[in-house]
């Protein structure tokens, strides 16, 4: 069901999480928060439905049992220093795709830098037209509205700046050796802990705008993948052993994302190559790479400009703008 976060509960809630100890009472509330009490109902009503445990007694009010870990907007914006990202956050407890949600309010007229987060997605999306398994609790399920001025063959260079934000984040937060892997996953020790995947609407010469689709594995465990995804997917809390803030993550990732974003909107990639080829997890390896029906095998050398991959064969040099790689 798609519900977003009333500003009102998390007022409430945040309210109810200073006096943990105490009932704190209708009339209480709603004085602190100068609402009107039936406000006040409706808030703890949606907390409620959110999965916060409140209990209320007569004549004494409300008080904060156990919440959930929810990454709740309020929090991300207080967080954040951004200028664009995550100034408007839209944030739904079960969402079929936040890309597609994206894609939606984007042609309605959404702002850049809007972020639709979902807790859950029943209908997570990946590249190729895969799923994106996306259960609740666990993971980073986000995408961002993007309105680059930039040429729709440029676009690529955007979902490298994503990923190298990505991996970034993560060997900042935990000290792990987080890899881009050529075009949009990340990696930890040749697994994957998270993907991208854009979507653009565009005409042929200019784009009018993108969405950033981003998913990360974050406190998932061993027994939490499907069978099918546990030999190639993993986890950050797997492979750091530690349970790991999503809100921490999430306003990281933000704020090193924006600054590449920004910069790439000036000045393209060349800015980010060596950062790039450090964080590459390809680069030096003999790769096979497929792309509709052709297939290239040789030796990942370089990503040039444009966010292409570089590769070297033996009847020269070839430049590849998209495809699955496979190390061989
Ligand atoms: C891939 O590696 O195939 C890309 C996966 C991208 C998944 C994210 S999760 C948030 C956003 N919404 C979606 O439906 N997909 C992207």
């Amino acid at each position: 069901m798609k519900r977003s976060m009333q500003a009102a509960g998390e007022e409430v809630l945040s309210l109810l999480q200073k006096k943990r100890r105490t009932f704190l009472s209708t009339k209480e509330i709603s004085e602190k928060l100068r609402v009107h009490p039936y406000v006040v109902y409706q808030a703890i009503k949606e907390l409620r439905r959110w999965d916060f445990e409140i209990s209320s007694e007569k004549g004494k009010g409300y008080r904060l049992l156990k919440s959930p870990d929810l990454i709740l907007p309020g929090e991300v914006k207080r967080k954040l220093s951004t200028k664009i990202m995550g100034k408007e956050v839209l944030s739904y407890r079960s969402l079929g795709s936040t890309n597609q949600l994206g894609f939606r309010l984007a042609e309605a007229g959404a702002r850049e830098g809007a972020l639709i987060l979902a807790d859950e997605q029943t209908r997570g999306r990946g590249r190729m037209g895969r799923d994106w398994y996306s259960p609740p609790g666990m993971g980073l399920w986000i995408s961002l509205i993007l309105r680059p001025n930039i040429p729709p063959f440029k676009a690529p260079g955007l979902s490298i700046c994503a990923g190298l934000a990505l991996a970034q984040t993560i060997k900042r937060l935990t000290r792990l050796d987080a890899r881009i892997k050529w075009p949009n996953d990340c990696l930890i020790n040749g697994l994957k802990v998270g993907g991208i995947l854009l979507e653009l609407s565009a005409e042929l010469d200019r784009t009018n705008f993108v969405i950033a689709g981003v998913g990360v594995n974050v406190n998932h465990l061993p027994r939490d993948f499907p069978k099918k995804l546990s030999a190639r997917a993993t986890s950050i809390r797997i492979e750091w052993g530690k349970e790991v803030s999503r809100v921490r993550l999430l306003t990281s990732f933000l704020q090193r994302f924006e600054s590449l974003y920004l910069d790439f909107k000036k000045k393209g990639l060349s800015p980010q190559r060596q950062l790039i080829k450090k964080f590459s997890f390809l680069l030096g390896k003999k790769v096979a790479v497929k792309f509709g029906r052709e297939k290239i095998e040789g030796l990942a050398r370089d990503i040039d400009d444009y966010g292409s991959l570089v590769i070297r064969t033996p009847r020269g040099e070839k430049v590849v703008r998209a495809g699955e790689v496979t190390v061989l």
